[in-house]
Formats: structure tokens, sequence, C-alpha cells
């Protein structure tokens, strides 16, 4: 079959609870510019093409659609649910009711259970799908560490009932780690963050893998169609750089490949993101082939440029400075 890579060819990660993840996953989130029955329509042609690893979430308004499209690929036999890994999330505006927010994206996802459930952001703060950057929740408040384990503990609780398999935080902080991961029952499996050449995050993917915790890199070619509100003039494109340009050449693919190749080789998982089939089967093939050198890797990383992406703006709490707050750069939790 063309377009096909077998699953098993695909290498795969093993979690601290012993369940064991693909190393590339297809991203489900439409960046408000592709409509639901899009993002379904590549979630097909993605399980046709051998994806086993999809990164939904509650907030990204489409689970629905894609729960069709697993239920017709069960009922067509061209893949069992137990060879599917299918991650989700729980929305900020459903921290208090997270076994709801669990049991809805179950029904609509049409999956009898959740591989991986994720706290989507560490506080409940809540804005309106589409709102500008500037917008202002005024019951946004900053981190609390009780409120989080709160949080953390009704996932727990998910595990218990056979809801979901493992628990996955993400765009967490060392600061908030330090404080949380003492109180968990259970340890997070994973932790979904930005991660690409120009915003690399040595600092937390190191703690993170000396803990076990499994990093899944978002963004991981850089998101050059996020969402206007995650785009700044001082933004750096990741696939522009001439170092990933040249290293794309010598390989004969897109720069965007190279970046998935690095991703992988590096350790983390990376989720990208795309409609178009010739785009996402590239994705998926480049880590069963043609791996970086040594001296490619190590060019790679001199690029990180510090460069996120995605700010959070829409996240902060009336007295808080700047984006810069959410994510505790001196090392303390911002209050
Ligand atoms: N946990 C969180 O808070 C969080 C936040 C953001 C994102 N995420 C997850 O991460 C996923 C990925 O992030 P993302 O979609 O923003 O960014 P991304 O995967 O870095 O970039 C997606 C863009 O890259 C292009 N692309 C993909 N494959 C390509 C290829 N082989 N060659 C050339 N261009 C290619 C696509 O363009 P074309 O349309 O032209 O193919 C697409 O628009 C999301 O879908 C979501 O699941 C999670």
């Amino acid at each position: 079959m063309s377009n096909y890579v077998e699953p098993g060819l695909v290498p795969k990660k093993k979690l601290n609870n012993g369940l064991e993840m693909p190393c590339v996953g297809m991203g489900t989130f439409g960046s408000d510019r592709f409509t639901p029955d899009e993002v379904s329509a590549a979630v097909a042609g993605a399980i046709r093409c051998g994806y086993r690893l999809f990164d939904c979430a509650a907030c990204y308004g489409n689970e629905d659609q894609i729960g069709k499209v697993f239920k017709a690929a069960f009922d067509e036999g061209v893949v069992e649910r137990k060879e599917l890994f299918i991650m989700t999330k729980v929305w900020n505006d459903m921290h208090r009711e997270v076994e709801k927010s669990c049991r809805k994206s179950i029904e609509d996802l049409q999956c009898d259970y959740i591989d991986l459930f994720y706290i989507h952001w560490p506080f409940p703060n809540y804005h309106a799908p589409h709102c500008s950057v500037d917008a202002r929740n005024p019951d946004s408040r900053p981190f609390s560490v009780d409120e989080f384990v709160d949080t953390y503990r009704q996932c727990e609780e998910l595990v218990e009932k056979g809801l979901i398999k493992a628990i996955g935080i993400s765009n967490m902080t060392i600061p908030k780690l330090e404080a949380v991961l003492p109180l968990l029952k259970i340890k997070p499996a994973a932790c979904e963050f930005e991660l690409h050449p120009c915003f690399q995050q040595q600092e937390i993917f190191d703690y993170l893998t000396e803990r076990e915790i499994q990093p899944v890199g978002y963004m991981p070619i850089g998101s050059p169609k996020r969402p206007e509100r995650d785009i700044c003039p001082e933004d750096i494109s990741d696939m522009e750089m001439p170092e990933i340009q040249a290293i794309a050449k010598a390989h004969g693919v897109h720069p965007a490949i190279i970046s998935l190749k690095w991703a992988v080789q590096r350790g983390q998982i990376p989720i990208p993101f795309s409609i178009h089939e010739k785009n996402y089967f590239g994705n998926l093939k480049c880590v069963t082939e043609d791996p970086l050198t040594k001296e490619e890797m190590e060019s790679i990383a001199t690029l990180d440029r510090n460069n996120r992406l995605v700010k959070g703006q829409v996240f902060l709490w009336e007295g808080a400075k700047d984006w810069h707050d959410l994510w505790d750069e001196d090392g303390v939790i911002v209050k």
C-alpha cells in the first residue's frame, strides 16, 4: 500500500507505568483555521497511513467529529481500540469536574477509555474561544498548589476507575513541579509542552527525563499557521533557520521533517499537525528512516533562541505584570 508505514516500525517509548507510546503522533488542534471536519478527515487518513498516537483536547472543539472517525475505523476493522494511543485534556473551566469532562471526551471520542489524560493548563483560568490577546477574565487567579493537587487527585481517581490509563500534565514549570510532585500518589507519565529547535527548554526537559516523566513536544514545527493571538513580530521561524535548511537540503526533505527527526532523536515525542496527507504521511515516515548525524544533532542543539510562541497572555490574572509571570522564569512561582 502506498503512503503506509507499518506501525510496528515506528519506535515506541516506555512510560513510567509500563505503557508503550509511539514516538510520534498527530496533533488535532485546528488553530482556529481548520474546521472540525477537516481535522477529523485528516485523522481518518492518518490512521490509514499508520498513525497510532493522537493528541486531542476537549477545548479543540472537534472531539465528536474525531470520535466518528475512530468508530468508523474500529467498525471497518482498520484498527482495534487497543492499537491506538489516545490522549486528551481537561480544559481549564472543568478543573472542579474532571470526571465529567473525561466521560464527555470518552463519549465524544467513542473510545471506551483514554490512554493518557492531561491537565491542559496548571490553573483554572478560562478565556472565551477566539478572544483577543488582551482579554482578561476577572475570575482568573495565580497558580495554587492546593487547587492543582485537587484537580490531579480527581485524575488519580479516574485511573482507579479505569477511565484513563495514565495522567499527564501540560504547560508546567520546574517551580510548579517542585511544589506538587511530592504530593501526588500517581506520578505523571508525561508532560506536554512547547518544544521546537528555537525553543528547546533544556532545563525542564532534563528535569522531567531525570524523573522518568516523558516529554511530549507541541508545536514541533514551530506552528507556522498558529492562531493570530500567538503571533508576535519578534518570533523566529524555525523552518527558516539556515542550519535547518542546510540539513534539510542534505537529506532532500522539507525543514519540517528535520525538526521532527531532531525531536525524536533527542527523546521527546512530537505531535505535528497537518491536514495534508503528503505532510502528515511524511511526518510519520521520517522517524523510520535516514536519521540525523551526531554533527547535525549538535548543530540543531545550538539553535535555541528561547523563542516561546504560546505566551499564554489570555490566562493572566488581574495584577499580573505580563505573560512572563505565567512561566516562573526566576525560579519561584509567581503569585
Ligand atoms: N498542550 C497544549 O497546550 C498545546 C498547545 C498547542 C498545541 N498543542 C498540540 O500540538 C499540536 C501541534 O501543534 P501545531 O499544530 O500548532 O504546530 P506544528 O505541528 O508545529 O505546525 C503545524 C503546521 O506545520 C505545517 N506542517 C506540518 N507538517 C509539515 C510538513 N511535513 N512539511 C511542511 N509543513 C508541515 C502544517 O502546514 P500545512 O497545513 O501546510 O500542512 C501545519 O500548519 C496541536 O495540533 C495540538 O494537538 C498542544
